[in-house]
């Protein structure tokens, strides 16, 4: 039942930021404030992507960990609806309303809103089973298990880009597939190039340690500085990769908002919605964007879509009790992440340094990730205070 004096919040996308912003928004606001927040999804499941995700391409059974389905978000004192397998097909900003339709009948439906958030993240577009896109968990499984298939069945495998997926994939790759040689080729000077040149060296000296237990044929090689292009076996510096590789993009994300400057939602050059130090899109008060789909300079990771969901919440639980307090602002965070390794080793970075490396991060961050469920399940979770 539609409550006439309750808050009607629409978030557009399930994942991370749309997530934990909702958790934190029902969590602060006061049952007497009383909220209706609408979650609408491609999907009918969350995913922590993340290591896990990398993990569960050679490891499927792991995914079940890293996953739960949107029907069992618990909503304490408001009125949470979760619109799952259902896409965006009109902004109304002025109007305030959001026309969705269903991804299996096609059938239509308009929402009304107060605020609009807008956390419909990115694809990972070179590599697109990578991230799950749209569909029921059931099918995001018989995808990685097909990779998986794939991966079993290799002879080589190619892992074009060095960053932190390239990366966390040839540690897992070294854990689960030893026997498989694996090239990875960078097309800058240092891998991570984006922090410290001791990660660098750091994952160097940790290719050479792996490749000592490796036998002779299944040595892992890096080719930094180098290129491949589509359809050729031949990178720019004239290493010729086996015929049959099997080949990993692991070359970035793009933000989800394809068709979105038609609706009056304004985007940089790189297609990511322009947002104020609010996380406000631009020219309008109410509509945000958060996470990997905004414009704020800085690494697209969970980490920061996280502090996106925060500030947000804050703000608006404040205006919807009234509160005059300071809005918070999001200050552009510098790269902060821990970098798999395969399962028993790691490294921290932060900013321009290597803050960490070995086995302690290594356990840490699993269980991190498994924590992130507990949240996005359940906004009175003990661990939801901390996160968000
Ligand atoms: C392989 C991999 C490993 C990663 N590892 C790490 C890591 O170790 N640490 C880290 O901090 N970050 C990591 N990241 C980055 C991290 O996954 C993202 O930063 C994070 O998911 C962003 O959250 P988000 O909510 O903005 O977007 P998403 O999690 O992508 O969520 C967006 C949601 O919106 C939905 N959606 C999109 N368009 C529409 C639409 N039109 N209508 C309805 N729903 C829609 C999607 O289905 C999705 O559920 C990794 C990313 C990848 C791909
Ligand atoms: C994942 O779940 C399984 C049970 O489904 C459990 O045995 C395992 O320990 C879990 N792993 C992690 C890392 O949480
Ligand atoms: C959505 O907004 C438009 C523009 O104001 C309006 O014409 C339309 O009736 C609205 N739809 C609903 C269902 O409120
Ligand atoms: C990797 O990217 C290239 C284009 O850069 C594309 O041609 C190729 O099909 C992609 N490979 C996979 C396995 O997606
Ligand atoms: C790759 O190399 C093999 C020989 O090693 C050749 O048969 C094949 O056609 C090559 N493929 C492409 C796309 O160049
Ligand atoms: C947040 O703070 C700004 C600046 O004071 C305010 O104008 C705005 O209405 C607040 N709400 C949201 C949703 O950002």
């Amino acid at each position: 039942m539609s409550q006439q004096n309750s808050t009607k919040v629409v978030v557009v996308g399930g994942g991370l930021a749309g997530t934990f912003f909702a958790a934190s928004l029902m969590r602060r606001v006061s049952k007497k404030h009383h909220l209706e927040v609408t979650i609408i999804d491609k999907k009918d499941f969350f995913e922590v992507v993340g290591y896990g995700t990398i993990r569960s391409l050679v490891s499927p059974t792991y995914h079940s960990n890293m996953t739960h389905t949107y029907s069992s978000i618990a909503s304490n004192d408001h009125k949470l609806v979760v619109l799952s397998n259902k896409k965006t097909t009109n902004f109304d900003l002025n109007g305030k309303n959001v026309t969705i339709s269903d991804i299996t009948s096609g059938e239509s439906d308009t929402i009304v809103f107060d605020y609009l958030v807008i956390a419909v993240g990115s694809s990972y577009s070179s590599f697109p089973n990578l991230r799950p896109a749209e569909g029921v968990l059931a099918d995001r499984r018989a995808n990685l298990e097909k990779i998986n298939k794939d991966i079993q069945g290799a002879k080589h495998v190619t892992i074009v880009g060095g960053g932190s997926v390239g990366i966390e994939l040839m540690g897992e790759l070294n854990d689960h597939f030893p026997s498989v040689p694996v090239t990875l080729i960078h097309g800058k000077s240092q891998l991570l190039e984006r922090t410290s040149k001791d990660a660098h060296s750091y994952i160097l000296n940790w290719v050479e340690k792996v490749n000592k237990k490796r036998p002779e044929a299944s040595k892992i090689t890096i080719l930094v500085d180098d290129r491949i292009d589509a359809g050729s076996n031949v990178t720019t510096k004239g290493v010729t990769l086996p015929a049959d590789t099997l080949r990993f993009n692991c070359t970035g994300p793009k933000p989800n908002t394809a068709g979105f400057e038609a609706f009056g939602i304004p985007l940089d050059e790189s297609g990511r919605i322009r947002v104020d130090e609010h996380l406000r899109v631009e020219g309008h008060t109410n509509v945000l964007a958060l996470g990997d789909a905004n414009n704020v300079v800085e690494e697209k990771i969970s980490n920061f879509a996280r502090l996106h969901a925060k500030v947000a919440a804050v703000n608006i639980s404040n205006e919807v009790q009234g509160k005059n307090t300071q809005p918070l602002k999001h200050v552009p965070q510098e790269y902060q992440s821990v970098i798999m390794l395969g399962k028993s080793d790691a490294i921290m970075v932060q900013g321009n340094s290597l803050k960490g490396k070995g086995k302690m991060f290594a356990w840490m961050k699993p269980k991190i990730e498994s924590s992130i469920i507990g949240v996005a399940k359940n906004p009175n979770a003990f661990m939801s205070k901390m996160f968000v």
